[in-house]
């Protein structure tokens, strides 16, 4: 029994947040949650751990990441901050990197930038392939993500490689090789598939023959859409009825419609609109407009490497015009959702006790002490870790 909690979010449709609380683990899942008043006796439990005063949260769930990759871009990272624009052609720098990789190097990378995110308080993580974009380098990659996570992202639509000659690569021979020997290579390791949908990437056409040729092998869609200007992905996305669209930076009125009629959770990553200097999502016209909204990290070596969720809740808040309340939920319950699933996110009787002590009296302060490492333990599963 978790007790002395100052606060208790669980996220429950009757009492989303609970003062002066209780929580009570049994196994992997949480057993019970309500007022330190009316808890279990400390007689009926196997142990007691007080945090006198401090808030408790669920786990954030950063259902938007790119972690299988090798090198850095810090170069082009601090001539973009001079003024060079982002560009989506930066991707093949770490496609070169991750392809000279071995299995083991990228493994270790994996694993040291997972237990980076857990230690800010991400216990549930979706990564992507996407800078292998060959048979074998995408498949690996996904291999290796798998041994981190189950939420798994084909990407292989990330931008078309170069040719073997080092120019441009063939864009309707690259489509082909992504939803013929690559997707089979891939599909065993990955439970969703992606297409980075934008000018300089793949166009809606294209989004459209690839992600159906993921539902075929049985991956479920997402995009990467309106992340650069405007486009036809966000769109596609809500025909489609997609789980979650990724981006969503530049909308007009009817795509805000559109993601509100279908359910289509919009996941907003604003530390890459901190790291490349655009213009930051609006997420209070899409709350407005009663679209379901999620917060992800996006940690990719080129747009935006932070895998910090506290930072991102911190920019939603400053940014964004999110309260606090909405940019935690975003980055938890509503990261589930971008995943598909309700036993994360939360923390109601039932769902997996994962959770983060702060070393703060309740959860605003997230985005009101910015930059302050105020996650003191992470639960995984009914443990500490
Ligand atoms: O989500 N948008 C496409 N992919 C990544 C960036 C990848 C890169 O620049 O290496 C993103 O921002
Ligand atoms: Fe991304």
């Amino acid at each position: 029994m978790i007790t002395g909690i100052a606060e208790l979010t669980t996220w429950d449709d009757e009492r989303p947040s609970i003062t002066d609380a209780a929580l009570v683990v049994e196994g992997r899942i949480v057993a019970w949650v309500g007022s330190a008043v009316e808890a279990p006796s400390v007689d009926s439990v196997d142990a007691v751990v007080h945090v006198a005063g401090r808030a408790v949260v669920p786990g954030f769930v950063d259902s938007h990441s790119h972690l299988v990759f090798a090198g850095d871009r810090a170069a082009e990272f601090e001539a973009r901050m001079s003024g060079t624009p982002y560009a989506a052609g930066g991707i093949r720098t770490t496609v070169a990197a991750t392809r000279a990789a071995t299995d083991e190097q990228l493994t270790a990378h994996v694993g040291r930038l997972v237990s980076e995110m857990q230690r800010q308080g991400t216990t549930t993580v979706e990564i992507k392939s996407g800078y292998g974009l060959s048979v074998r380098d995408e498949a690996r990659s996904l291999a290796v993500a798998r041994q981190f996570t189950d939420e798994t992202t084909f990407l292989g639509a990330h931008v078309v490689p170069a040719g073997p000659d080092g120019g441009a690569g063939d864009p309707t021979a690259y489509v082909d090789l992504v939803t013929g020997p690559m997707l089979d290579a891939a599909a065993p390791h990955a439970r969703w598939i992606d297409v980075f949908c934008e000018s300089g990437a793949f166009d809606a056409d294209q989004a459209r023959t690839i992600l159906a040729a993921g539902a075929r092998h049985g991956l479920r869609g997402r995009l990467h859409a309106n992340q650069l200007g405007p486009g036809p992905g966000v769109r596609l996305a809500a025909e489609l009825g997609l789980v979650a669209v990724d981006h969503c930076t530049y909308l007009d009125d009817a795509d805000v419609d559109a993601l509100a009629d279908s359910g289509t959770v919009a996941t907003l990553l604003p530390g890459v609109e901190f790291s490349t200097r655009q213009p930051y999502p609006d997420a209070r016209r899409l709350l407005d407009a009663g679209v379901s909204v999620a917060l992800a990290s996006d940690c990719n070596p080129g747009s935006c490497f932070t895998s910090s969720i506290p930072f991102c809740l911190a920019l939603a808040v400053r940014e964004m015009g999110m309260t606090p309340a909405e940019a935690l939920w975003a980055a938890t319950a509503g990261g589930a959702a971008a995943l598909d699933r309700t036993d994360v996110g939360r923390l109601t009787p039932g769902a997996a006790a994962d959770l983060v002590v702060l070393d703060a009296p309740d959860h605003r302060h997230l985005a009101y002490r910015p930059g302050v490492p105020l996650v003191t333990a992470v639960w995984r599963a009914g443990r500490p870790v």
